[in-house]
């Protein structure tokens, strides 16, 4: 697949990407599954230069849940330093790329030394134009969710707003994604065909796409493949399809 192939006029302007299958992909290789993190993170770098390459403008990449606490220890542990690595390792060589990097999730009840790189990392990318890159780290979207209801209703209490004035717009606005974009285009790998807790509001109009593949494995040629797939797809946002076509001379 080359990226060529790809119509430069309807790039997804946000993909969101559940990156699933590394601890499968690890044992299929008869290695632990550590092995398959740190092949995982080789493949999210991949990814993130790729997207940059081909113009896309939001890339969200779903590293760490608020439900993997829950996984042995030693795997929680060698995933945190495998994300500080990621995003130290990688900072200069996002830098050269425009990339601008953010997160979403829970950050404050991260241990102090992901907070550490990770704001150091925001901090020195604040002022980048090209991609940015949000990894959902210590996220959950019904957390998220019930953070933006506790804010919202803080703002009622304290007579900042009514009742009368939430609407799609205000919630929007009290997400971690505020001021960014819903994705376009939603992938999971590894065959599972779950959504696990992830961006439940903003997908809401989302082209999904699942892919058998196992994260390490899912590469430039994959997301060119999945970009391809949505340019195929037609979105109708509840509209019909004459209605989309009389609208967009770009449909099919
Ligand atoms: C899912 O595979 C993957 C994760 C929970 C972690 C994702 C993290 C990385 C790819 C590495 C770091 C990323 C960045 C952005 C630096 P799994 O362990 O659930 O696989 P399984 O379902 O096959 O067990």
């Amino acid at each position: 697949m080359q990226i060529e192939t790809i119509d430069k006029n309807k790039l997804p302007k946000h993909i969101a990407i559940i990156m699933d299958g590394n601890g499968r992909w690890a044992k299929k290789h008869n290695r632990e599954r550590f092995y398959g993190h740190q092949a995982g993170a080789e493949a999210a770098k991949d990814i993130v230069e790729t997207a940059a390459e081909i113009g896309i403008r939001f890339l969200t990449l779903y590293a760490f849940s608020k439900e993997n606490w829950n996984r042995p220890q030693e795997e929680v542990k060698s995933l945190m330093q495998l994300l500080i690595q990621g995003v130290t390792d990688n900072l200069e060589y996002f830098k050269s790329l425009n990339i601008k990097l953010k997160t979403i999730g829970d950050f404050e009840n991260l241990p102090e030394n992901v907070k550490q790189s990770v704001l150091t990392a925001q901090n020195q990318t604040k002022e980048n134009t090209g991609l940015t890159l949000i990894v959902a780290l210590n996220y959950g979207s019904r957390w998220e969710i019930l953070e933006a209801v506790k804010k919202i209703a803080l703002n009622i209490e304290k007579k900042i707003i009514s009742i009368d004035d939430i609407n799609e717009d205000l919630f929007d606005k009290n997400l971690n994604t505020a001021g960014i974009p819903d994705p376009d285009l939603l992938i999971r790998t590894s065959g599972e065909v779950r959504i696990s807790n992830f961006l439940l509001w903003q997908i809401s109009y989302s082209e999904l796409y699942f892919s058998d593949l196992c994260w390490p494995d899912f590469r430039k040629a994959q997301l060119i493949e999945a970009i391809l797939h949505f340019q195929n797809r037609e979105r109708r946002f509840g509209k019909t399809s004459t209605q989309i076509k009389n609208n967009n001379e770009n449909c099919k």
